[in-house]
């Protein structure tokens, strides 16, 4: 490992030297460039990276912060918000902003309907949101920030949120609803607008999360598409959030937030009229706001145009399929949920091999796994790059599902039993301390080689509990896992 950088150096570094350092350091980092790695980096090929590149470099410098000295990212901006706002089906007096991504969008969102509920509602005291289990955690995030309460209702057992199980939660606290569009873990479409009816019956207002998908499924909808409508076609949509740095294929840093109307927007802004730096106003939660990520993410829109969206939308949809079709006819493996777009989501079937042994092996063969949990299952973010790749990761996941197989061990070796003891854990507080320590040994002082290690207990607690109680430890887990289960669909 190169030594640790632990002060400025007193004599700047040569600058090909600093280039080729940060390149060393970059050796061990998942490889996406092969498809490899299912999610993180939306590949739009090199040639759009490179023109990217040269749109974001254009406004390197400048600050979205004062839209008055730069008019030039305002109109960018702006132009953004109204292209998304056409394709989203919202009519002229749509507005919204754009942010740094899908958590900052979501927090803007969920900040501003706290803000709206203390005007017209100020009589609640623990407001709430009422949303599907599988909405985005950014929300939970939000909620943790912002002093709200999440109401999480189930989800079918396609993944769909329960439409009845949120009406009846929708009550005299609730400030907002929210679903998604699709969710992330299996990539399905909520109700959107048996949702919306309930929520334009009962005044409250819905947003829509389609931060994940929000580019690419207007496009899988005029390729045949039957997950209805999602957008502000629906008329109790309020808002809806869509991420240009996924699937609209623009630089990291780009997501647009879009209000059906100014009333639920203004909630957002932030304004202070006494501070003696001047007055200072800010849409959304960034003080300064790179110009970089909005010229990039007008450029992409511009510059793909309706035809590049809509084919490489074609060739992520129809690679998703392909790899959706494989897996279920690899014995001992099914998929979570028929996919409404380009996400597999895949776990054992009835009698099939532990899930994340299998994940592990996988990994093993340089494939980037994203382990999920309720049901332990593998994540793939398919993306139109990687057609060519699916049919080495079909015939890799069936020779680790066999060796996985004739391996009665493999439950209990690799990450298998760390990641198969957090899914299953009846307590949950110590599951988040044990992440919270992972954190902890990322973000401390000192740098150390494996921080998931912490998670077992740092000490190889998990280990040494596998080893001594062997299948016996996993199998009460089992068990406290089912109860767990059984008790949250009865409340
Ligand atoms: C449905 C959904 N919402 C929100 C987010 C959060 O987006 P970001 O990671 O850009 O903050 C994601 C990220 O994957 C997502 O899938």
């Amino acid at each position: 490992m190169l030594a640790m950088v632990d002060r400025i150096p007193r004599q700047g570094m040569d600058k090909q030297l600093v280039l080729e350092q940060m390149k060393a350091y970059g050796e061990g980092d998942a490889d996406w460039r092969s498809g490899r790695t299912w999610s993180l980096v939306y590949d739009a090929g090199d040639e759009h990276i490179a023109f990217l590149k040269q749109a974001h470099n254009t406004y390197f410098s400048e600050n979205a912060l004062n839209p008055m000295a730069f008019k030039s990212l305002r109109r960018m901006e702006s132009e953004v918000v109204r292209m998304s706002a056409t394709l989203f089906n919202g009519d002229e007096n749509v507005v919204g902003t754009m942010t740094s991504g899908g958590t900052e969008s979501i927090l803007c969102a969920v900040y501003a309907y706290r803000e709206r509920a203390r005007k017209k509602k100020p009589w609640i005291r623990r407001p709430e949101i009422v949303a599907p289990k599988t909405l985005h955690v950014a929300f939970d995030k939000a909620a943790h920030y912002f002093g709200i309460r999440m109401r999480y209702t189930g989800v079918d057992d396609q993944g769909r949120a329960d439409v009845k199980e949120m009406e009846n939660l929708i009550g005299r606290n609730t400030i907002l609803v929210a679903a998604s569009a699709p969710q992330y873990p299996h990539g399905v479409v909520d109700p959107i607008a048996e949702i919306g009816a309930i929520c334009a019956k009962k005044k409250v207002p819905f947003h829509v999360d389609a931060c994940f998908g929000g580019f690419i499924l207007p496009w899988i909808e005029r390729l045949g598409g039957t997950f209805g409508p999602f957008d502000f076609r629906v008329p109790g949509v309020t808002s809806l959030s869509a991420d240009l740095h996924k699937y609209g294929y623009a630089a990291k840093g780009a997501s647009v937030l879009l209000y059906r109307s100014m009333d639920d927007m203004k909630n957002q802004f932030f304004v202070a009229t006494d501070w003696p730096g001047g007055i200072y106003a800010s849409p959304t939660v960034a003080g300064t706001r790179p110009g970089g990520p909005i010229a990039a993410a007008w450029a992409a829109l511009v510059s793909l145009g309706e035809e590049g969206y809509l084919q490489r939308a074609k060739e992520a949809w129809d690679a998703a399929k392909h790899l959706a079709s494989g897996i279920k006819e690899i014995d001992g493996l099914a998929i979570v949920a028929e996919p409404d777009c380009t996400v597999v989501a895949w776990m054992a079937a009835e009698g099939g091999p532990d899930v994340y042994a299998v994940a592990d092996a996988m990994e093993a063969r340089g494939w980037n796994i994203d382990r999920q949990q309720d049901p332990p299952s593998v994540h793939c973010t398919v993306n139109w790059k990687q057609a060519p790749v699916i049919d080495t990761y079909l015939s890799d996941l069936r020779t680790c599902v066999a060796e996985v197989r004739s391996n009665p061990k493999a439950s209990s070796e690799g990450q298998a039993p760390m990641y198969g003891m957090m899914a299953k854990m009846p307590v949950r507080g110590l599951v988040k301390n044990g992440v919270v320590k992972v954190l902890e040994s990322i973000y401390g002082a000192k740098q150390v080689d494996d921080p998931t290690a912490a998670a077992s207990g740092g000490d190889g607690f998990v280990d040494k509990l596998v080893a001594k109680y062997g299948d016996q430890a996993m199998a009460i887990l089992d068990k406290a896992d089912n109860v767990r289960k059984r008790l949250r669909r009865k409340k």
